[in-house]
């Protein structure tokens, strides 16, 4: 797989565009060279950081110069050259001009990828609810990103299943996400949180995403699946082997990464048999293994599901939690709102989740022949749901681009997706936000975001690589 293209590993997992090189990066980019382009081990240029109370405000010249070039370009091209699936526009968060002419001028857009081929794009709020709400005539069942996974490694798993089987395999796991079962994990989430946030350096930078947002997400999951705790960093390994680009240092080629797949099936595999020969309890594969809708899985739809919680569990909570750091600081008077006032924190949990939308984007395929948004959608079209486009509608939400922590509607997104297929693990992402933030506002008033943070090379998950972030020593 490696080679010509720089591969995206998540294409052949669960789909997700190709990469350019960095020239014709900057191309498409409307810029001479790439600005963004980061060296290994070299940080991104320094930002500011921002502080409650802090009126101003400064962004890296490049950030400034690459986001404006984004806005003139996207205004100027022809629209039908308009192709959003481009991981390059979420690296260097240039995407949001391209949406917002989409939005207004052909919120049903046709393009065609120059790796995966035609797609639909529906970028408005309502339409997306249309289409997400409607699984008989728009399938989960190819696949749910704009790939079409790798005919030789094929992983079923029920987002990507229709009914029945996808409503007989959610129902087995639903309860471990139930409210009555997070209740009793929250005294947990919120004492690991605590010694997290205990153990944190003070007075000198480090990088958030590792030290807080992938440790407590992490050892949530561990609970959740009743994972040997001491391994638990082997999810974060096999989460990160399945999303981190081709050639990015630390991974393998092709046929080394699906081994070390195959380690990870392999190690559930001994959690499975322990299970299945005990009495049955209340973590993920125990009730996989008692379940008559999943115990008959074979090794790759086993394979497939381990993927969707491991993934589903982890990247995306992870970035809401980078995310809220970011955005508070980016915003220092909500900042200040928050600490001033910290009963609107489910509030803000809910309006980081729309702010971020962790997962840019679900792709459906048609069933038959659709007419929608004036278009000719044909049987076998790919449909890709924009969130992080329907989270901006103009139409729909007041002030979209705008950090607002006390809306009047918080809980009005799409970042959760509609219908069937709505997250399964919204109330446990919640909580574990919420729980954070009311664990980090008894200890910390600032903490400071001291650089750009490195953006996830990606048009499905949006997320951070690193947040370098300091909290200041107090006198
Ligand atoms: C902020 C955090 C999260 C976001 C933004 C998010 C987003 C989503 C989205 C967009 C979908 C597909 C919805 C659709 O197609 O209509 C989904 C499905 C799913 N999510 Fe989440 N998720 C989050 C956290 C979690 C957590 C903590 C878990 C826990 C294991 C989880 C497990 C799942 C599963 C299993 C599905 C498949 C549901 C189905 O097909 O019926 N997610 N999520």
């Amino acid at each position: 797989m490696r080679g010509t293209h720089e591969h995206s590993r998540f294409t052949v997992i669960m789909g997700g565009p190709d990469k350019p090189g960095h020239d014709e990066r900057a191309g498409r980019l409307g810029l001479a060279s790439d600005p963004f382009r980061v060296k290994d081990d070299e940080a991104v240029n320094f930002i500011r950081a921002g502080r409650p109370g802090e009126e101003t405000k400064t962004m890296d010249d490049a950030g400034q110069d690459i986001r404006r070039a984004a806005r003139e370009r996207a205004y100027h091209i022809p629209i039908e050259e308009i192709e959003v699936a481009d991981d390059e526009l979420f690296r260097t968060d240039t995407h949001w001009p391209y949406f917002e002419r989409l939005r207004r001028e052909d919120p049903v857009h046709h393009s065609v990828h120059p790796e995966h081929g035609p797609y639909w794009s529906i970028t408005k709020y309502n339409d997306i609810l249309a289409i997400d709400s409607n699984h008989q005539d728009f399938s989960s069942e190819r696949a749910i990103t704009i790939a079409d996974p790798a005919d030789d490694f094929q992983t079923p798993m029920f987002i990507a299943m229709d009914p029945p089987k996808h409503d007989a395999q959610r129902k087995t796991v639903s309860p471990a996400l139930s409210p009555a079962n997070l209740q009793n994990m929250e005294p947990l989430i919120r004492q690991r949180a605590g010694d997290i946030l205990d153990s944190l350096p003070i007075g000198e930078t480090f990088d958030w995403v590792d030290k807080v947002s992938i440790e407590l997400t992490t050892m949530t999951l561990a609970t959740l699946f009743d994972f040997p705790f001491e391994d638990r960093r082997k999810l974060t390994r096999w989460s990160d082997v399945i999303t981190a680009p081709e050639g990015a240092p630390g991974f393998g080629n092709e046929e080394e990464r699906r081994a070390e797949l195959f380690e990870c099936v392999g190690y559930f595999t001994n959690l499975w048999n322990q299970r299945i020969n005990a009495e049955p309890k209340g973590d993920l594969i125990s009730m996989m293994a008692h379940s008559e809708a999943t115990r008959h899985m074979d090794q790759m739809e086993f394979l497939g599901n381990l993927i969707l919680l491991i993934v589903g569990g982890n990247d995306t909570t992870r970035n809401t939690m980078t995310g809220s750091v970011l955005a508070l600081n980016q915003n220092p008077d909500q900042y200040k709102k928050l600490m001033e006032n910290p009963a609107i924190l489910p509030s803000m949990v809910s309006e980081t989740i729309r702010w971020q939308t962790p997962l840019a984007h679900m792709r459906r395929t048609a069933m038959r022949d659709v007419e929608f948004g004036g278009k000719s959608i044909k049987e076998g079209d790919k449909v890709v749901m924009w969130y992080v486009s329907g989270n901006r509608d103009e139409e729909v939400i007041a002030n979209p681009n705008a950090y607002i922590i006390d809306r009047e509607r918080p809980r009005q997104h799409v970042s959760f997706g509609f219908g069937i297929h709505r997250c399964v693990g919204n109330r446990l992402a919640e909580l574990q936000l919420r729980v954070i933030w009311e664990e980090i506002m008894k200890r910390f008033p600032d903490i400071r975001v001291m650089a750009e943070p490195t953006r996830v090379a990606s048009s499905f998950i949006k997320g951070y690589e690193t947040l370098p972030v300091m909290i200041p020593a107090r006198n």
